[in-house]
């Protein structure tokens, strides 16, 4: 029986993965941890912990006492709070996750860790951009991810540490708000559309990214822990993707469903982040190693960001709007 330990786990991402884990493997099986305590969830009977993870001490403990076998290591700052907050981005992103890669180590833990297509800087090719190429991150968040795909790589090769990665484009979702990205945007202009009918992007209306639907990034992430060790032949970190799309191409497919939905553009500091990174990537070596394929395309992410975020604001009511609104 698999006994996985989640950081960062009430994060964008860990929010949805740790119920997938638990739908998978049994919710007394999963252990999410959180770099500060939520009070609901110390309160809870599933098992849950405080975990600061710098704190390779408190790490080890925690992976002692449950016999943890497997991490999801989410815990991390994202780029445009990276930017903010370098040294802390540095910390936590580096030497957690350096932390995570010794107790693996010594404990013979198998590791998920997410890199970034933040690795990618001015010098990358932007269209098809290969796994291998120029990685000049311009963000202290794509310097720590491409410290972490070496560290990473070294701890599989030197000490054969079962450590598996993607390099994740920008994930949209409904569950839980993304926090500090560069592809925010993506998220927050679903909850503007819907309450207020009008946004204001911080990136111009051209400017394309890689993107992903939760749903698509859990079942890469599972697929790519499940896999037989033998197909992960890429032990820094995978290209992944699934589509690609402009902020005004977004804006459009939003407004076939809200027609009166409108849109202006206040390009801030995280555009030069932005337009440092890949449009399109080339993940052809994740889909020929370990089977990778996406689900949803554009249309696909749109009627179902709308449907399932309408449901969900209107279920919860005047407590959700007030989150939402706190957003912008
Ligand atoms: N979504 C991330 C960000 O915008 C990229 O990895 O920072």
């Amino acid at each position: 029986m698999k006994t996985i330990l989640v950081t960062g786990a009430r994060g964008q991402i860990g929010s949805d993965l740790v119920s997938a884990l638990r739908r998978r493997f049994g919710a007394t099986q999963v252990i999410e941890s959180t770099r500060k305590a939520v009070p609901h969830l110390e309160g809870n009977l599933l098992p849950y912990e405080v975990l600061d993870v710098t704190d390779e001490h408190r790490l080890q403990e925690i992976v002692e006492h449950y016999q943890v076998d497997t991490i999801y290591h989410l815990a991390g700052l994202l780029s445009a709070k990276g930017e903010q907050n370098p040294e802390l981005c540095w910390n936590i992103n580096v030497n957690g996750l350096k932390n995570v890669l010794q107790v693996a180590k010594s404990h013979q833990l198998r590791v998920f860790w997410p890199s970034s297509i933040a690795v990618f800087g001015p010098h990358t090719p932007k269209l098809d951009t290969p796994q291998i190429t120029v990685e000049d991150p311009s963000t202290v968040y794509g310097i720590t991810k491409v410290t972490g795909e070496l560290l990473c790589r070294y701890y599989a090769y030197q000490f054969g540490v079962d450590v598996r990665s993607l390099r994740l484009p920008g994930i949209i979702s409904y569950s839980t708000l993304p926090g500090g990205g560069t592809t925010d945007f993506a998220v927050e202009i679903f909850y503007a559309a819907l309450k207020y009918g009008t946004y204001t992007c911080f990136v111009r209306p051209e400017t394309r990214l890689p993107m992903m639907y939760m749903p698509d990034a859990i079942a890469a992430i599972l697929h790519l822990m499940e896999a037989d060790s033998a197909l992960i032949k890429v032990r820094s970190s995978y290209n992944i993707a699934a589509v690609s799309f402009s902020a005004e191409e977004l804006v459009a497919e939003i407004q076939k469903y809200l027609p009166e939905f409108t849109c202006d553009y206040a390009p801030d500091f995280r555009q030069a982040i932005a337009d440092s990174w890949p449009c399109v990537i080339d993940d052809s070596r994740a889909r020929a190693d370990w089977g990778w394929k996406h689900t949803y395309d554009l249309p696909a992410i749109v009627a179902d960001m709308l449907a399932k975020l309408d449901e969900r604001l209107m279920r919860v009511g005047q407590e959700s709007m007030v989150c939402a609104q706190s957003l912008f």
